[in-house]
């Protein structure tokens, strides 16, 4: 028993008490919608970064996600804990969710493409420590397949000298997607558990499957072994991903052809068996997630000497770069092959609308791009700090020459100001609200906008009076060429 009479509990028993290791985009928001829909059980949030969980604990919560402060506020203090005391936390646990972050491997062998597990490991470590119990463990963080078999060879390692131990890992992958994600949460499309085939996995599986069943239907949480539930996670990712890149692909093709894009997704879409949703032609996907998990699973396929399966996943990730590259470039071409010492409006710096987060966004690569061509970039966005923006970029020193070339904004007109080019890069709904002939009046003429998030519609924007560039729809004057030779 816990100081407070709540069960430490074993499989079998009810779940009360869960603690989440990791307070970050995945374990803050998860452990809030758990602690909401399941107020008979305790939830604390533990992370080693101190500062990060007095944040939780304050009024300005360390990340935005539209609807997870209303529940903070709602259930901390009450089943809700943001803690810095990790091995308490641990001791006191029935189930121990492990939401560290997994980043693509900086160093050593799989550098660049494999996922970096030494932040797993470290709280695998720091369970056997300080279990003192039987514990339900559970992987949240996206890791290879095979991942909970290395944290149950830690976590066993430590019952053979304490035979009170006792621990079942299972793995739980979270598909919310940011800014979406209480939404996600509240209502998923379904929740995947998997766990050991055996007498003690299965009543581990369902006491998981018991919490969840407070909010979720219970034909929407699908079981299976450990390793479909790591693998599907990454399978999931690869796909979404390789349909962006899909259609980022047929977005050149417009561009060559006078075809639009949008007509063309929309038409596709229509198809019942393609489906409409994650069609949008973008100046390329960004995000923790996407480049991470299609990396991980093209060197997965590499270890498993599966080199064809390697090489047709890493397409996905090749375009996606050659898509920013190319809008880049198109923005350098279209000012007239040089954009020294011009001012360029950089409208937006999240990977996508309703988050700050920038981990991989397109607008880093292709800022970094205009930066080698020595473009003076005025940056706004709704969200996303100017020392997070400068951390991105690269540009640490103030009296560095390069530094010197970015500015930030706080009001999108006096970005745009005495701008020779708009270049939108994230899809904040606010940027179609804006008074454009305003805009157009105020910049440098002639004025160029680059939609690399297809907000706008051409002909308002040339009405206005603006060279428009948009991704996956092609200049007017393209509209009448004919077919060419393949050259
Ligand atoms: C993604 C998955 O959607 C989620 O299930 C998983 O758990 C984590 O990774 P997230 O990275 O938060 O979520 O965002 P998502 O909405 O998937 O967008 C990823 C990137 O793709 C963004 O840069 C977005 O702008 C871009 N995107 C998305 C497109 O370019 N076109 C689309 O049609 C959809
Ligand atoms: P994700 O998007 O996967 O949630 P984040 O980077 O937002 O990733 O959050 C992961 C969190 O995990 C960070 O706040 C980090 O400090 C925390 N973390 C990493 N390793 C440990 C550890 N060994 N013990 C406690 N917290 C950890």
């Amino acid at each position: 028993m816990s100081s407070d009479g709540l069960s430490n509990g074993d499989h079998t028993g009810v779940v009360r008490r869960i603690t989440c290791v990791g307070a970050g985009y995945v374990g803050g928001p998860t452990c809030a919608m758990i602690a909401n829909k399941c107020p008979h059980i305790a939830v604390t949030v533990v992370d080693m970064n101190t500062a990060k969980i007095e944040e939780w604990n304050s009024d300005k919560l360390p990340i935005f996600e539209p609807g997870l402060e209303e529940i903070v506020k709602k259930c901390r203090g009450t089943n809700l804990f943001f803690s810095s005391d990790i091995p308490k936390s641990i001791r006191e646990a029935d189930l121990i969710f492990i939401s560290v972050n997994t980043p693509t491997k900086m160093y050593g062998k799989g550098k660049g493409m494999a996922p970096d597990l030494k932040y797993v490991e470290s709280v695998a470590r720091s369970i056997a420590e300080h279990a003192g119990g039987p514990k339900i463990v559970v992987e949240k963080s996206t890791v290879p397949v095979k991942a909970a078999e290395s944290i149950l060879s830690i976590l066993r390692d430590a019952q053979r000298t304490n035979n009170t131990l006792a621990f079942q890992v299972l793995s739980n992958p979270e598909f919310l997607a940011e800014g979406t994600a209480m939404k996600d949460l509240a209502n998923p499309d379904r929740v995947l558990i998997g766990g050991e085939d055996s007498e003690e996995g299965k009543k581990a599986v369902a006491a998981l499957v018991e919490v969840y069943s407070s909010w979720v239907p219970r034909e929407r949480i699908i079981t299976t072994n450990t390793w479909s539930s790591e693998l599907s996670k990454l399978v999931a990712n690869a796909f979404l991903a390789q349909r962006i890149s899909s259609i980022n692909s047929v977005s050149a093709i417009c561009e060559a052809t006078g075809a639009d894009v949008s007509e063309v997704a929309h038409a596709v879409g229509f198809d019942s068996r393609i489906g409409n949703k994650f069609l949008n032609a973008s100046v390329g996907f960004g995000g923790s997630c996407f480049q991470k998990d299609v990396l991980s699973l093209v060197y997965l396929c590499e270890s498993l000497h599966l080199n064809k399966v390697a090489e047709y996943w890493h397409g996905v990730i090749e375009i996606n770069n050659w898509q920013r590259r190319r809008f880049a470039d198109q923005i350098i071409a279209e000012l007239f092959n040089t954009v020294a010492g011009k001012k360029i409006a950089v409208f937006g710096f999240a990977f996508k609308k309703n988050t700050g987060d920038t981990r991989e966004s397109s607008a880093i690569h292709v800022c970094k791009h205009l930066l080698e061509e020595e473009a003076n970039i005025a940056i706004y966005d709704p969200k996303v700090e100017e020392k997070q923006m400068r951390m991105e970029l690269g540009l640490t020193t103030s009296d560095d020459k390069v530094d010197k070339l970015v500015s930030v904004f706080s009001d999108p007109y006096e970005a745009a100001k005495d701008a020779h080019a708009i270049v939108v890069l994230t899809e904040w709904d606010e940027f179609k609200t804006y008074d454009y002939s305003r805009i157009y009046e105020s910049m440098v003429h002639p004025a160029a906008l680059f939609d690399g998030r297809l907000l706008f519609k051409r002909k308002e924007m040339e009405s206005i009076g603006f060279r428009f560039f948009g991704i996956g729809t092609a200049p007017n004057h393209l509209t009448k060429v004919g077919f060419a030779a393949p050259s």
